[in-house]
């Protein structure tokens, strides 16, 4: 697959996706969408690709939000499409099943902040800024910003930076959860990927279904969550990777997997 707006790599399993329109500070158009679309489609059709990593290109920006020179010239029939495309575009990530870890290089703001969070792990460079800027222009979130966001910093948080369109360091992102770690900038890929391929050395269907679990038991009552979770484990334990993960503890050697 050939890409215009993307950079898509793939080293020992491991898929890395880079938004390239660092002139634009990788703004999310309709083409980066459409590509993003299809690379997630690769991704998932591919079983010799087992963990995401999506960065952003050049020093300044992971995304600095939808392309605004295209959101100017949108009605609300266009705009209602856009949402959704980009909505399922983030939602078919998210949902995978293979994990998939942002590694935030500068400005994640609007959709790029949108971006990272349908991702399942982010980690920031010390010079990363979030935010959801969208109110300044008039406009809300619409890749997913009211949803998840305050599922992941919780409702007050995320209304006042929703509310605002306020920008946060990557210091503040980490102490209100929203980023698992703040690396130094030159750090940043080697760290992103050393977290990604420390969850692949884990047996993947159990990856697949815990991040099932947590994403669909968010949504679900206390008991149906848990209910989903006990039979997850029950399928879990049919697996001959849940055998060997014993058995290798039990014989004080390391698990090899085969997501079987
Ligand atoms: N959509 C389209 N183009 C964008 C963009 C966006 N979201 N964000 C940045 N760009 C473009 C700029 O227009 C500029 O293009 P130009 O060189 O052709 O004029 C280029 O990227 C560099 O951006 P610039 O604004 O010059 O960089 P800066 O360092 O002065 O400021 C930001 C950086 C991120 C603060 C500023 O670009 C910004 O506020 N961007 C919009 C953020 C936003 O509101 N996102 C949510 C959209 S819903």
């Amino acid at each position: 697959m050939t890409y215009t707006t993307l950079l898509f790599e793939t080293t020992d399993g491991l898929a890395r996706i880079t938004i390239n329109r660092p002139d634009k500070l990788n703004a999310l158009n309709a083409t980066v969408m459409r590509e993003l679309g299809e690379a997630v489609t690769q991704v998932d059709a591919d079983p010799a690709i087992r963990g995401v990593l999506i960065t952003g290109a050049g020093p300044k920006a992971f995304v600095a939000g939808a392309d605004i020179t295209e959101l100017g010239t949108q009605g609300p029939v266009g705009g209602k499409a856009r949402a959704q495309l980009g909505q399922s575009v983030f939602r078919r990530l998210e949902r995978l099943g293979k994990p998939v870890v942002a590694a935030v290089n500068g400005f994640a703001l609007g959709g790029g902040c949108e971006l990272a969070m349908a991702c399942h792990l982010r980690v920031a460079s010390e010079n990363a800024r979030f935010g959801q800027p969208e109110v300044k222009l008039g406009i809300g979130p619409g890749y997913g910003g009211t949803v998840r966001l305050p599922r992941l910093v919780g409702r007050g948080r995320a209304l006042e930076l929703l509310l605002t369109g306020d920008m946060i360091d990557a210091q503040e992102a980490w102490r209100i959860g929203l980023v698992n770690r703040v690396v130094p900038a030159e750090r940043l890929l080697a760290e992103a990927e050393a977290l990604l391929r420390k969850i692949l050395e884990n047996g993947p269907l159990a990856v697949r279904f815990v991040i099932e679990a947590v994403d669909a038991g968010l949504e679900l009552p206390v008991d149906d969550a848990l209910l989903l979770e006990a039979n997850q484990f029950g399928l879990l334990s049919a697996t001959a990777d849940m055998r060997e993960g014993t058995t290798a503890f039990t014989e004080k050697r390391k698990a090899v997997f085969r997501g079987a």
